[in-house]
């Protein structure tokens, strides 16, 4: 299977470790090609003091040899730098289950007293590893010119405000807050800054854009093909992402066809156009070769300065929730996560529709599909039952 990964690793233990399996041979990587995504996943605004130890770095152990890809699986292992400052200590019971994290479920779940074997490895630390193995995803797919971008819509209770999408990217490269424009920056930043005050946490919406898809990745129907399904479940595989969207799907929910969907005009040369993007570059489960456009609901992260309403597991008294370091708002960082899950997604099905064991074959195959530009008309009419 391509771009199939595994992850391991806790929180504060020695590494985080990922194998990836099914990257073509032949595609040049480098570890500072990984420390580029990895870098964007520890933006400071809005994060906590943990993103001060942390400077993360992938060290490739396996499947590049001389600069480039072998075709065996890739092995990564990021260090925590955390774990020197917890190596030989005895490290304090953890008891109180924080609202909205694994700790409760968990505990029941694997018979734990001490809720620290679970949040070490429900913590979100492992999304270095997706972030990772994005990066060896992004580099895999920018062959074919495909690319990933995203913004914060919407972060606490500030709303989305009406930005055109490529000005709200292009503004969220250079925002601290990932924001789409300059209001909304000074919006998110100070929102952020009375959160912390408080001791609390905010969620928020991103919004990811994929460019530069063929038609024709997917399939219509089972899960295991039809792209929305596994898009989707990429998203949803993100902590903390409780909600997802193709595009405006909810509030395309209360139009009317004809003006949800995108119009199929012919062009003079027998070309074939879409004027309009509304579906966000899928239907039927497959890509149509316009932008990709996903959306994606991140809830309030559960660690709150601020105590909440728990239970000690270990007395079983009523209890309020102890603070760990923690973000107040990691919403704009969860940004180059969500691109990550799906560029490897889109890897994936890009691979199984290209075939190939070599980056080589693989464009070569490519240069023969058909572009959104290229869709013509069948030249003549087929019986198909007779
Ligand atoms: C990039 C990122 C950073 C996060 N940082 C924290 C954090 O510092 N503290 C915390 O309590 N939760 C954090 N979370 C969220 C938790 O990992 C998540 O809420 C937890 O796994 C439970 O959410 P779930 O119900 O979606 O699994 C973070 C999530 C992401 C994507």
């Amino acid at each position: 299977m391509a771009f199939r990964y595994l992850s391991a690793g806790e929180s504060h233990g020695p590494a985080l470790t990922v194998v990836v399996e099914g990257v073509p041979a032949g595609l040049p990587l480098d570890e500072d090609l990984l420390a580029a995504d990895l870098a964007r996943r520890q933006l400071k605004a809005g994060a906590g003091g943990r993103m001060d130890i942390e400077t993360d770095r992938a060290a490739i152990l396996a499947g590049v040899m001389a600069g480039r890809t072998t075709g065996a699986p890739i092995a990564l292992s990021i260090p925590n730098r955390d774990h020197a400052a917890w190596k030989g200590r005895a490290v304090p019971a953890y008891t109180v289950a924080r609202p909205g994290h694994a700790d409760l479920a968990a505990c029941v779940k694997y018979g734990f007293d001490d809720i620290r074997p679970a949040l070490e490895r429900s913590s979100a630390r492992e999304t270095a590893c997706r972030v990772a193995v994005g990066a060896i995803a992004r580099a895999f797919l920018g062959r074919f010119g495909i690319s990933a971008a995203s913004y914060v819509a919407a972060l606490g209770a500030v709303p989305e405000a009406a930005v055109p999408l490529r000005e709200a990217l292009a503004f969220a490269g250079r925002s601290p807050n990932r924001a789409p424009s300059q209001a909304q920056e000074d919006a998110y930043a100070n929102a952020i800054h009375l959160a912390r005050a408080k001791g609390e946490t905010l969620g928020g919406l991103i919004v990811c854009v994929v460019d530069g898809l063929p038609v024709g990745l997917g399939s219509y129907v089972t899960p295991g093909r039809r792209l929305d399904a596994r898009l989707g479940a990429a998203v949803l595989s993100v902590n903390a992402i409780k909600g997802v969207a193709f595009a405006d799907a909810f509030a395309n929910a209360a139009l009317e066809g004809s003006a949800c969907h995108d119009p199929i005009v012919l062009g003079g040369d027998g070309r074939i156009g879409r004027p309009s993007d509304r579906a966000g570059g899928l239907e039927g489960g497959i890509t149509t070769g316009q932008p990709l456009v996903v959306r994606a609901a991140m809830k309030p992260i559960p660690t709150t300065l601020a105590p909440q309403r728990s239970v000690d597991l270990a007395t079983h008294e009523a209890a309020q929730t102890a603070y760990e370091r923690s973000d107040t708002c990691p919403v704009p960082r969860a940004c180059v996560v969500l691109e990550s899950v799906l560029l490897i997604e889109l890897a994936a099905a890009l691979t199984e529709k290209l075939g190939g064991d070599t980056l080589d074959e693989m464009l070569a195959r490519y240069a023969l599909l058909p572009t959104a530009d290229d869709v013509r008309l069948s030249p003549a009419p087929k019986v198909f039952w007779p």
